[in-house]
């Protein structure tokens, strides 16, 4: 099976089954310098990939931290155990961190490397289909505090992105669908061909057709590439990325982060509503929204969501919003859609909760 590369400004994204097998050669030619290893390595990951990692790493001296992952442990405690263990270790820069886990053990293990001794080489090994299509593209990293999600973080790009395919063999259907939640935003903001793709072979990419998955992937990544490249520090740009974002964060804390509703699903539901405004509010068409309902309702993708789409459950969650962290000012930045593969730009459709309570009350 051919591994594909993605070539991005500042390193490469290696894509498929057995792209693992190149991790040897890499460390090799990027970290020429590098004695030490430390593997950060998500518990539910089943262990024949660490034995495999292990294996192509025997002429360095690795250490395995397993990390049992959840938005509780992305904080300042489990990072500071981690900087220490370094430390201890004597690891210094030439050395090499490498995360081998889903959006959490990605974004935790890029800010270790980012801020130890002021970053030391880093390479990502995304397990989830959400972490291949979406967190491991763009450089940024980060962890939760008392006051949000991802609040204290920085931009810092790993040495080379591994995306093995055959990870997603243990993963959950529910978060299989999670990640399918953002190959599809990338679709809808951005690439109407692509659009068209996923409305065949949605369902191949659910049940891991290995082909299939394996363009989707790429295809996704192409796709967020082509926004964090243009404005790698979210200045304006990237926003469109937040396409039924900001109703799918201000859900998910409604819901106190709990198992109920999980990332990617907040998002399913938060693109449904984003959309339904757009063209409530005339900026697109009635067969735009039917096209992405469809898509929807053919692959049962709202059947345990329905609920949050009731308008007491958004209603609820509107307050929420203020704390959005990509919020400018007091008004809250909404993207929305303008066709299939055309959004509008950000800081055009400014609301106040107030406004943003009056649509909801109107269209639901
Ligand atoms: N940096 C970014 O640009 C960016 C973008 C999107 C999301 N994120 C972050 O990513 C996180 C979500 O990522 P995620 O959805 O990958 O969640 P996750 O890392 O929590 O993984 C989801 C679950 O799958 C398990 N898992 C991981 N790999 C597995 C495998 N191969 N087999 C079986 N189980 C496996 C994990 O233990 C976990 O229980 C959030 O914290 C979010 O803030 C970051």
């Amino acid at each position: 099976m051919k591994i594909n590369r993605v070539k991005t400004k500042n390193y490469s994204i290696l894509i498929g089954e057995n792209s693992l097998s190149k991790l040897k050669s890499e460390v090799k030619s990027l970290c020429p310098k590098c004695r030490k290893i430390a593997i950060i390595f998500d518990r539910n990951i089943p262990n024949k990939f660490l034995v495999k990692i292990k294996k192509n790493l025997k002429k360095y001296k690795v250490f395995v931290f397993y990390i049992k992952s959840s938005e509780k442990v992305k904080n300042l405690n489990k990072i500071s155990y981690f900087i220490n263990k370094l430390l201890q270790l004597n690891f210094n820069r030439s050395d090499l961190v490498i995360g081998v886990g889903g959006g959490i053990v990605g974004d935790m293990s890029g800010f270790i490397s980012s801020i130890y001794k002021r970053g030391i080489n880093f390479i990502n090994l995304p397990s989830t289909l959400l972490s291949q299509v979406d967190s491991c593209i763009g450089g940024k990293t980060g962890i939760n505090s008392n006051y949000g999600k991802n609040l204290i973080g920085s931009f810092y790009n790993p040495k080379i992105v591994i995306s093995e395919t055959k990870f997603l063999k243990s993963l959950p259907k529910r978060e299989i669908v999670c990640g399918y939640a953002e190959v599809l935003k990338h679709s809808i903001i951005k690439d109407k061909n692509f659009f068209n793709f996923l409305k065949k072979n949605t369902k191949k990419i659910l049940s891991l057709e290995n082909k299939t998955l394996t363009t989707s992937i790429k295809k996704s990544c192409q796709i967020k590439l082509n926004f964090t490249e243009k404005d790698f520090k979210e200045k304006n740009f990237r926003m469109i990325l937040n396409f039924g974002h900001t109703f799918a964060h201000a859900l998910e804390i409604q819901n106190k982060y709990s198992n109920r509703l999980n990332h990617g699903e907040a998002v399913l539901v938060g693109m449904i509503i984003a959309t339904r405004i757009s063209k409530y509010k005339k900026i697109c068409s009635t067969n735009t929204l039917f096209q992405i309902e469809k898509i929807f309702q053919e692959n049962l993708l709202l059947k345990s969501l329905k609920k949050y789409l009731n308008k007491n459950e958004i209603l609820k969650s509107i307050k929420f919003m203020a704390n959005d962290k990509k919020k400018d000012d007091e008004k809250i930045n909404l993207i929305f859609l303008k066709k299939i593969g055309q959004t509008t730009l950000p800081g055009k459709h400014k609301f106040k909760i107030s406004q943003i309570r009056d649509l909801i009350n109107k269209l639901f």
